[in-house]
């Protein structure tokens, strides 16, 4: 049987690893378990390692690696990390990530620069860090976006601006990666129930407000789970999607079309 006769119901990852950043909360967190199920060693990555500590609980498949990915260093050390313990990594997902509020009265140089070295650097120089990996095992990238990487957000234009650079990342990736068997893909994930409004720097009393205005906004009537985004992380890294690169796949209940 070839990879692309496989029974799509049931992604199989055994031997295969897998990075994943931001593992410690949310769409990250969902994302490790649905992998590890599937099979695969999974490297958790994110700042804090009780958080972390905490996804790796739910499946023995899961380590725990803090890091923060704004340091210099962090993307190598994260790649040597997954290859000096598992020798091989064959899935990328960038998933930490951070939304900034911050409307263009209030634009500052230093937060600007601290979203896209999370938001676009560190994804950049981790998938840079893991090619020769992903190359070796014609393995795969998964980015994550947001609805708004391609539609406009009043009072958040940089954070909108920097999931537009991950689509167009993806893109490009895809096209220069292609002709080695890499395939790179992104999802962009609507308002989705994670630590992300508070990490924001949002009151309790707002990230209330925000949630209400947002599930009133969505088609389905509803905020995302992150297990719904997760299982879509688990479809594109599966070796049996042999042809599907450079695309963006909004998982949103319905807002894009509003
Ligand atoms: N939830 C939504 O509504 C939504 C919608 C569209 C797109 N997204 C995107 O989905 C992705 C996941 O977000 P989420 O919603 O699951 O939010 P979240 O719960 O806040 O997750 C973000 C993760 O990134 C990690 N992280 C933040 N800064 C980091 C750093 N410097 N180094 C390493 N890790 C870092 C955080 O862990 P530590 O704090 O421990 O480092 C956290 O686990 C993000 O890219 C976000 O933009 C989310």
């Amino acid at each position: 049987m070839t990879e692309t006769q496989q029974d799509h119901q049931h992604t199989d990852l055994t031997g295969r690893v897998a990075i994943v950043t931001g593992a410690g909360s949310g769409i990250g967190r969902a994302t490790a378990i649905a992998l590890a199920r599937a099979g695969a060693r999974v490297l958790g990555v994110g700042r804090r390692h009780e958080a972390l500590q905490a996804t790796a609980a739910h499946h023995p498949g899961i380590v725990a690696h803090p890091a923060d990915l704004r340091a210099p260093d962090a993307p190598a050390e994260v790649a040597r990390a997954a290859t000096q313990r598992w020798g091989r990594i064959d899935v990328l997902v960038n998933n930490a990530g951070a939304t900034a509020m911050m409307p263009l009265a209030e634009t500052d140089a230093d937060r600007v620069a601290a979203l896209f070295a999370l938001n676009v650097t560190a994804p950049s120089l981790l998938a840079a860090a893991a090619l020769p990996h992903l190359r070796d095992q014609r393995g795969t990238i998964v980015n994550v976006s947001s609805t708004y990487g391609h539609r406009p957000m009043p009072g958040a234009a940089h954070y909108a601006a920097s999931k537009a650079a991950i689509e167009q990342l993806t893109r490009c990736w895809a096209l220069e990666l292609a002709p080695e068997g890499v395939r790179v893909n992104a999802l962009a994930p609507g308002p989705t129930e994670s630590e992300a409004l508070s990490a924001a720097g949002l009151t309790e009393a707002d990230v209330a407000r925000v949630k209400e205005s947002e599930a009133a906004q969505i088609p389905l009537g509803r905020r995302g789970e992150p297990d719904e985004v997760a299982q879509w992380v688990l479809r594109l890294a599966d070796p049996g999607t042999t042809w599907l690169t450079g695309q963006v796949l909004t998982i949103d209940g319905g807002l894009e079309l509003t």
